[in-house]
């Protein structure tokens, strides 16, 4: 059946809400298993789109030319197996776990990966993309991009929390942790630093002006970005509750110290006129899919509808929807849409990539967002309107007052019943504009709604399944958000002046199964505690190593420890000894004695 001609049928017979409601439904019947299918098609070793990928490795898109999308990008990767590693820890999917393992394998070699953005302890973590044979890939880019990192480390953490209750330890503090800390630390010391955003298009300031007719197009964007925060805040809070799972006590102090930092700055993106800036350069609006995106990424229904952490039942992320949405009303197809029905969305409205049209992952966000806040208001039995989003709201039902309305209010009802005919509405946009053997490209033109860019874009088969989950009910993992204060005082800074980064690095031959700790006379370095002392990682084998950060200035007292089923090994005394220096890093090179 084609989408488009059955959803032009129903617009002209005027479309009830149930007949949009049961166009999606059969919409979405049909597509999830397309999408599944197409998204799995997309990765190595043997997906049937993605010849020539290494095992895990998720290709953005089989397109090789016009656009070339045939590489692999960590931030696109994360955000895949993100959805992946869900449909399997939820019991959607149990199919699903050989795919996660070769995920967890392809990302411990990409992270050693040196590349034009450094090794892995000089930056390298921040490189955008990668050639799908896990290779560097050479050429100029907008790079680094700081997102990727912490939406790896998200992905990981609710793969590693998962295992924690299937009594999985060992695999988690050996495997999974090493490239976590990674990836946190990188975040934890980085966050401040913010570079490129969201987007792997608009940042790539192409330096080869011979390219112009395609590449002067894109546009190099260098400010903060909205989402990179918000993941950044999510990795680093979960990263500190991971981290103290495991015992690495420690090290959870300094996650949540920057967690409380990043919330802190997070706040700063809202603004007076009612919506959130995402991002500041190239002379934008600010008015961007990555605030849409931050809500359905950083969704955590234990947070109910706050609005420090943007959840998307919240005032602020809603008033932001309604303003991000409205942005959208210069595309051709979207001339006559009333105020209160779907629109096609993109990236944002200055976009001119590929002419600057509606994607399919940007719509099914605003969809996905609507359809979590409404588990949220269903699970609390209540929804409130505030002055922030009373202009959302009376957009849906004129004349709605501030307050709060209980389920057994026909207020709530009457809401409920909107928002979710609301979603729908952006669903049948996407519906309407989906080729008739259900492949989703990157975008559809704003000018007749057919598919462009790249075709088969992973990303956008992973937003229709997450967005028909959050329809369907399925409410993510929790990962923290709850409860959460901004702390009183903002410090902006990324704590590098308030710490040294400390390597260890230790010579030891060990057997199977042995692992080496530190534990010294810090709070840092667990307090000569054994049972929260910091694990090493053997990558570098037999040089085990671990940074910590450290106070300046301290002398500081320190012994490696060996664990082997449950045993612990001291080194011989005296214990080790070294001062901090004021600033900057400092290298211990010892060997066990
Ligand atoms: C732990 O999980 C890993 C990764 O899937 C698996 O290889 C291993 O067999 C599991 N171990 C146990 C004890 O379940
Ligand atoms: C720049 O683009 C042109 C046209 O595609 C190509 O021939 C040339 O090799 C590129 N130069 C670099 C340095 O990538
Ligand atoms: C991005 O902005 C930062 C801070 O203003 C600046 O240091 C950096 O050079 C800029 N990068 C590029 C590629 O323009
Ligand atoms: C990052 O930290 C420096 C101080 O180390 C501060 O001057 C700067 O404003 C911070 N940037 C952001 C975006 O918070
Ligand atoms: C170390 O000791 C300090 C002071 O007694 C205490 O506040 C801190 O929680 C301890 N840290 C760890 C990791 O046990
Ligand atoms: C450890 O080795 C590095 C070079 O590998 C060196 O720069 C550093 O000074 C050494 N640290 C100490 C404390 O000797």
């Amino acid at each position: 059946m084609r989408w488009s001609i059955l959803s032009a049928l129903l617009s002209i017979v005027a479309v009830s809400v149930r007949g949009q409601s049961s166009t999606v439904d059969a919409f979405l019947a049909a597509e999830s298993p397309i999408a599944k299918a197409n998204l799995l098609a997309n990765i190595g070793p043997s997906g049937s789109k993605s010849q020539g990928a290494k095992a895990g490795i998720v290709i953005a898109s089989p397109s090789k030319s016009n656009p070339d999308y045939l590489y692999t990008w960590t931030r696109d990767s994360a955000l895949v197996f993100q959805t992946i590693i869900e449909q399997y820890t939820l019991g959607l999917d149990t199919s699903l776990r050989s795919q996660i393992d070769n995920f967890v394998t392809s990302q411990k070699i990409i992270q050693q990966v040196s590349n034009p953005s450094g090794t892995v302890s000089s930056g390298g973590l921040g490189e955008p993309k990668f050639n799908i044979d896990e290779t560097a890939f050479t050429g100029s880019w907008g790079r680094p991009q700081r997102d990727g990192p912490a939406l790896r480390a998200n992905a990981l953490i609710t793969w590693a929390n998962f295992l924690l209750t299937q009594s999985n330890s060992s695999y988690v503090t050996g495997t999974l942790w090493p490239i976590i800390k990674l990836d946190l630390d990188y975040v934890s010391s980085n966050w401040n630093q913010t570079g490129y955003i969201l987007f792997k298009n608009n940042l790539v300031f192409s330096v080869n002006h011979s390219r112009k007719p395609r590449f002067d197009l894109w546009e190099e964007v260098n400010s903060s970005s909205f989402f990179t925060t918000a993941v950044q805040h999510r990795a680093l809070r979960q990263g500190a509750a991971l981290a103290t799972a495991i015992g690495q006590t420690g090290v959870a102090s300094g996650y949540t110290t920057q967690a409380a930092n990043t919330l802190c700055f997070l706040q700063s993106y809202w603004n007076s006129a009612g919506y959130t800036t995402a991002n500041t350069g190239g002379g934008r609006s600010g008015k961007d899919a990555n605030t849409i995106l931050t809500s359905i990424h950083t969704f955590d229904a234990a947070a109910g509808c706050d609005s420090i952490t943007f959840q998307p039942c919240s005032d602020r992320a809603l008033a932001n929807l309604l303003v991000y949405v409205n942005a959208f009303r210069i595309y051709t197809i979207n001339n006559g849409i009333a105020a209160n029905q779907g629109l096609a969305t993109g990236r944002y409205p200055e976009d001119s990539y590929f002419g600057g049209n509606p994607w399919y992952l940007t719509t099914l966000a605003v969809a996905e967002q609507l359809y979590d806040a409404l588990i949220v208001w269903k699970q609390q039995g209540s929804l409130t309107v505030t002055a922030v989003s009373q202009p959302f709201f009376t957009n849906l039902s004129p004349g709605v007052t501030i307050g709060t309305y209980s389920s057994s209010t026909s207020t709530f009802t009457t809401l409920v019943t909107a928002v979710k005919d609301y979603a729908d509405s952006f669903v049948a946009v996407v519906a309407k504009y989906t080729p008739s053997n259900g492949a989703l490209s990157e975008q559809y033109t704003r000018s007749n709604g057919s598919p462009t860019s790249a075709s088969d874009l992973t990303w956008s088969y992973a937003a229709l399944l997450t967005a028909f989950g959050a329809r369907n009910g399925v409410v993510p993992i929790s990962w923290g958000a709850s409860g959460l204060t901004v702390p009183a005082t903002c410090q902006r800074n990324n704590g590098a002046g308030g710490t040294v980064a400390v390597s260890f690095n230790v010579q030891a031959t060990t057997v199977w199964g042995e692992n080496i700790y530190v534990t010294g006379s810090v709070n840092e370095l667990a307090n000569w505690s054994t049972d929260n002392a910091l694990l090493l990682s053997a990558d570098s084998y037999p040089t085990w190593k671990i940074t910590v950060n450290l106070p300046p200035s301290t002398s500081i007292q320190y012994k490696y420890i060996r664990k082997f089923n449950g045993a612990v090994t001291w080194e011989s005394d005296p214990n080790r000894q070294f001062t901090t220096p004021s600033s900057g890093s400092y290298n211990l090179n010892d060997s066990w004695k």
